[in-house]
């Protein structure tokens, strides 16, 4: 276990440690050869139930990256598969279930099943984080992490990926007390497989609420919000919350003040982000994945910016705006890490 003083957990509880803190979201994964050459033959979700697999996976960015954070390797419709529901991710695509969640039916039929399930299957998931920890020692924090009840929603009730998750969203209005069971249901979900990860011993968690953009700031706060709330609630370990396009309402993402840190999109500069959540909350991002394949020279100087615009805020975790794309050259996430820490590239 990282000690108390690792950089990102001071950053999280409000500090500014020396070392600049820096990880990647989706650094494990397609970026990295290692990665890809360990995957051959294992579809996704097995992937993420084969505990020294998914272990190893959660370390290659570490060892390549010297980045301050493991993130776990895992993905946020991993708790429904252990909660019995039927679903695969499907390469190039995203997760696809078998039985979408559309009719008020469909959401008695899924609810019904215990949430304490998820905990008792649980068991691949601590011993995958078991072996991390004990692999990454005093120096580097595991984040665990679990998807937003809306996010999970959206590919749940589509049945697979869609771009404005009219189905879901729409579910909100035309059935509010099957939405209102469903997101319920999902947070108690999210928040099992969180606990498994803590107490196994992760030491920080985010929960990814990557959709939440398409949401309005009124449809947040009555029909989403409460259940992230619910899915962070009691967790006992610093809380970061995400999601893409939420500048309409940065301010509710701290949820009403649970949330340690928040997760800031490419869209907003810090300085801006940082008068909008005020003194108590710590950012998290922002460089934007598109700057990845840009001359280093101007990725550099936008990192430089991104970290001057932070320093409005109480602490700040460097990171990207969302995930590492796919066909990103990992020699650029290593270089940026060593320029955060303002060793010579
Ligand atoms: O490195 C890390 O960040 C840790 C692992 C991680 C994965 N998924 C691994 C993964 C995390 C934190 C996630 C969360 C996740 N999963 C989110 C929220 C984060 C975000 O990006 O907004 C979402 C929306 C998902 C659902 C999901 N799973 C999608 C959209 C995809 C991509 C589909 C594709 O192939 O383009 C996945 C699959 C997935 N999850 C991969 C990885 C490494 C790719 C699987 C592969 O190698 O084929």
């Amino acid at each position: 276990m990282a000690t108390p003083d690792a950089p990102l957990l001071r950053a999280l509880r409000g500090d500014r440690p020396e070392r600049q803190p820096v990880w990647f979201m989706r650094q494990a994964g397609r970026s990295l050869p290692e990665y890809r050459e360990l995957r051959v033959g294992t579809r996704m979700l097995d992937a993420c139930l084969t505990p020294d697999l998914a272990a190893e996976i959660t370390l290659q960015p570490i060892r390549r990256h010297s980045v301050d954070a493991a993130i776990f390797f895992s993905d946020i419709v991993v708790p429904l598969r252990l909660a019995g529901v039927a679903v695969e991710i499907e390469p190039g695509r995203g997760p696809v279930f078998a039985d979408p969640v559309r009719t008020a039916a469909d959401v008695e039929r899924v609810t019904s099943i215990d949430p304490a399930d998820v905990a008792g299957a649980a068991e691949p998931i601590r011993d995958a984080v078991r072996l991390v920890t004990a692999e990454l020692g005093d120096g580097v924090p595991l984040i665990g992490f679990a998807g937003a009840p809306f996010t999970l929603a959206a590919y749940l009730v589509e049945g697979g990926p869609s771009k404005e998750h009219l189905r879901a969203r729409g579910m909100m209005y035309a059935d509010p007390t099957s939405w209102h069971r469903l997101a319920g249901w999902l947070a108690e979900v999210s928040r099992a497989f969180l606990q498994a990860q803590i107490d196994a011993g992760a030491q920080a968690v985010q929960l990814f609420d990557s959709w939440a953009g398409s949401l309005s700031r009124a449809t947040f706060l009555e029909h989403v919000a409460p259940h992230s709330r619910a899915a962070l609630e009691g967790v006992e370990v610093p809380r970061i919350h995400f999601g893409v396009g939420t500048g309409p309402f940065l301010a509710d993402m701290r949820l009403g003040g649970i949330a340690d840190a928040v997760g800031v999109d490419w869209r907003m500069p810090l300085d801006e982000a940082a008068a909008i959540v005020g003194p108590d909350t710590t950012l998290q991002g922002n460089i934007d994945p598109a700057l990845l394949g840009a001359p280093w020279p101007v990725l550099a100087a936008h990192i430089d910016d991104i970290l001057a615009h932070g320093r409005a805020a109480r602490a700040h975790v460097l990171n990207l705006g969302h995930g590492v794309p796919p066909d990103t050259d990992p020699a650029v996430l290593t270089r940026i890490v060593a320029h955060a820490h303002g060793e010579a590239e």
